[in-house]
């Protein structure tokens, strides 16, 4: 019997009452909307087409046997250890989380209550704007300008917006636009770290795609906070891991309702042999870079209006509905604004395949 049949059978409550019980900030958020695509080439999601390499495979593998035990601290510690020295920072600024995303959310319930104002660049990653709508969030933006080549932050405007913010987040390099916005200068970080009286969140989730990280300056302004993602140079993004780097005493209370069992043990598995072994991950960021470039290069050749980016993905600027055209090329992107179409590098085979369907269009 269907679930929806039970509860209205056998409930002693009506549902819809029950729904008037939620808290109209929650009733009111829209969720992340999302439909699998299927027998297509993923060009929409940003995600590492190369696969794992064998040796976290294996990793893997082995750890799966031991999926009836909770996660083993060892490992947890290991991953954590791990990551301090991937990030050049100790290990007591540095903790796991299921994807940056799960680190996004626990910043959210650290460092806001409903009513707090939220400051972000705009366009940026749709679950800021979902989290901000869930938290009750008043939420203030500096829209990104249109520079022709690439989108531009205004820091004046964004430093005069950070004194009202209780949190401020920056998505660097941006998702969609795939700008940097500090490009690792600490006094453009200094400018905002010291206007608000909150917090800052730098999600550098595409970092190793930049090169440009504020990391090493979180000792210095102890109310900024790093995300990270191994979903996108590690091409891990089905293991679900992130991590933040932030000043010890704040982390301390980041992570207080974390549990060394938050990551499941496969994943810390495919996380600890990803860092054991960084070469595999370089060359694919280095593959990732070169072909990010030759995209653009061969796209704005045949007349593309593409933006400057430092991420694995490219922003395009078409009138025309490159999605629905390419799609029916057998190749999914993502349409992110009226004109705006974001679309992942992917891997060589994917950029042959995208020129050529979109050589067809031009
Ligand atoms: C800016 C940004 N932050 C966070 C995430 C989520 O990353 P993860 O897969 O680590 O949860 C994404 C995913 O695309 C992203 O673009």
């Amino acid at each position: 019997m269907p679930y929806s049949k039970q509860t209205l059978q056998g409930s002693r409550i009506a549902y819809l009452d029950v729904l008037k019980r939620l808290k109209e900030r929650v009733l009111s958020t829209e969720s992340y909307g999302y439909e699998e695509v299927h027998g297509v080439l993923r060009l929409h999601l940003n995600e590492c087409l190369y696969s794992p390499p064998q040796h976290v495979l294996e990793a893997v593998s082995r750890a799966i046997a031991e999926a009836n035990l909770y996660p083993s601290l060892d490992m947890f510690n290991r991953f954590r250890e791990l990551l301090a020295k991937y990030s050049g920072v100790d290990i007591n600024m540095v903790y796991p989380f299921p994807g940056a995303d799960g680190a996004l959310k626990t910043l959210f319930y650290t460092f806001v209550n409903p009513g707090d104002v939220v400051l972000t660049l705009r366009p940026t990653f749709s679950m800021v704007e979902i989290y901000s709508n869930f938290f009750g969030l008043k939420k203030i933006y500096v829209e990104l300008v249109d520079g022709g080549d690439s989108w531009l932050a205004d820091f004046n405007k964004l430093s005069e917006a950070s004194k009202r913010a209780d949190l401020v987040i920056i998505v660097d390099p941006n998702n969609p636009t795939g700008n940097t916005v500090f490009s690792g200068r600490k006094e453009l970080l200094e400018l905002i770290a010291l206007s608000t009286k909150g917090f800052v969140v730098v999600d550098e989730t595409y970092y190793e795609f930049s090169g440009y990280t504020i990391a090493k300056y979180v000792n210095d302004f102890p109310n900024v906070v790093v995300v990270r993602s191994l979903s996108k140079a590690f091409c891990l993004a089905g293991f679900r891991l992130g991590y933040v780097i932030a000043h010890p005493e704040v982390l301390k209370n980041i992570i207080k309702t974390s549990t060394p069992f938050d990551i499941p043990t496969p994943s810390l598995a495919a996380g600890i042999a990803a860092l054991e072994n960084l070469n595999y991950h370089m060359k694919i960021i280095n593959k990732v870079r070169q072909l990010r470039e030759e995209l653009y290069t061969a796209l704005k050749s045949m007349g593309f209006r593409v933006y400057k980016s430092y991420a694995n993905f490219l922003l395009v600027k078409d009138h025309r509905p490159l999605d629905e055209y390419l799609l029916s090329r057998g190749i999914a992107i993502k349409r992110v604004g009226e004109d705006l179409y974001r679309i992942s590098v992917g891997c060589e085979d994917a950029v042959k395949k995208l020129l050529q369907a979109l050589g067809e269009l031009v």
